[in-house]
């Protein structure tokens, strides 16, 4: 059930926030080489749905769409139907990385900060690229917000101190880092709100977003907060988060 809401939300997320999303999918597009077929690699593909936007926006490119998960590759396959410009390829990125190059684009979103070494994980991406090819590095700054009140705010701090525990790396400075390994970066910062009327998809990331929350913090919040986690009224619903994005590019 708990996979079964990851999946849910990762795919409501890319529907419901299409603007920034079509924002940085148009960015890729704007990094790779305007003839001839371009090589992508997904690093944590998830569910596809960046997979699948690249594929879109760039139909003449190969994708390779990296995933430890093999349940999300799954989905990710069956979202394809088959488009034979689209692989998946199952691998723990913490271990020994497959042959993967070489790429001129790699895309990687929400999933660095699952890899145990980032700095390792960066000069693995500059080894595969192309000279001239680049990174596109997408994290949350803040995780979307629906209710904007204080139970709200202490649940996001005890998922963050989850995260931590869980030595996820959620605030790393990407920028720093990608330099350190050899990239000449750029950084946007996307401060999305989202405001009434939203249509039904944006309900439903609200309450499939705080059920998941619920679950999580069963043990670590008062009942009292647990149950003003409750999605509001899609008439009522504002959705904030922030996205930052680094691009690195390899010098040629
Ligand atoms: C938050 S999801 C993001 C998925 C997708 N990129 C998106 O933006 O919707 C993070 C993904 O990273 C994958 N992941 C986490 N650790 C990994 C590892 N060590 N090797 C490969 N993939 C990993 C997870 O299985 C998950 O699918």
């Amino acid at each position: 059930m708990a996979h079964q809401h990851m999946t849910e939300m990762l795919d409501l997320d890319a529907e419901v926030l299409h603007d920034f999303h079509r924002e940085v999918i148009s960015w890729a597009g704007e990094l790779v080489p305007a003839t001839g077929t371009a090589r992508i690699v997904d690093l944590g593909a998830g569910t596809g749905t960046g997979t699948l936007a690249l594929a879109r926006q760039l139909p003449a490119a190969e994708i390779v769409a990296v995933d430890v998960d093999e349940e999300m590759l799954e989905h990710l396959r069956r979202r394809a139907g088959g488009a034979g410009n689209i692989r998946t390829m199952q691998a723990d990125l913490d271990g020994e990385w497959p042959a993967l190059g070489p790429a001129d684009l790699v895309w990687a979103s929400a999933s660095m900060h699952h890899l145990t070494d980032p700095g390792r994980a960066l000069r693995q991406i500059h080894d595969l690229l192309r000279p001239g090819g680049a990174v596109l590095i997408t994290e949350l700054e803040s995780f979307p917000r629906f209710l904007h009140n204080a139970a709200e705010d202490r649940g996001h701090a005890e998922m963050d101190r989850m995260r931590h525990e869980a030595g996820m790396h959620m605030h790393e400075d990407w920028g720093a880092l990608l330099r350190k390994a050899g990239f000449e970066t750029r950084e946007r910062r996307f401060d999305i709100e989202l405001r009434p009327p939203l249509p039904a998809s944006a309900a439903r990331y609200a309450e499939v977003t705080l059920h998941r929350m619920r679950d999580r913090l069963a043990d670590r919040l008062s009942p009292a907060d647990l149950a003003a986690l409750a999605a509001p009224a899609a008439d009522d619903l504002t959705i904030r988060t922030t996205r930052l994005v680094w691009s690195g590019v390899k010098p040629s």
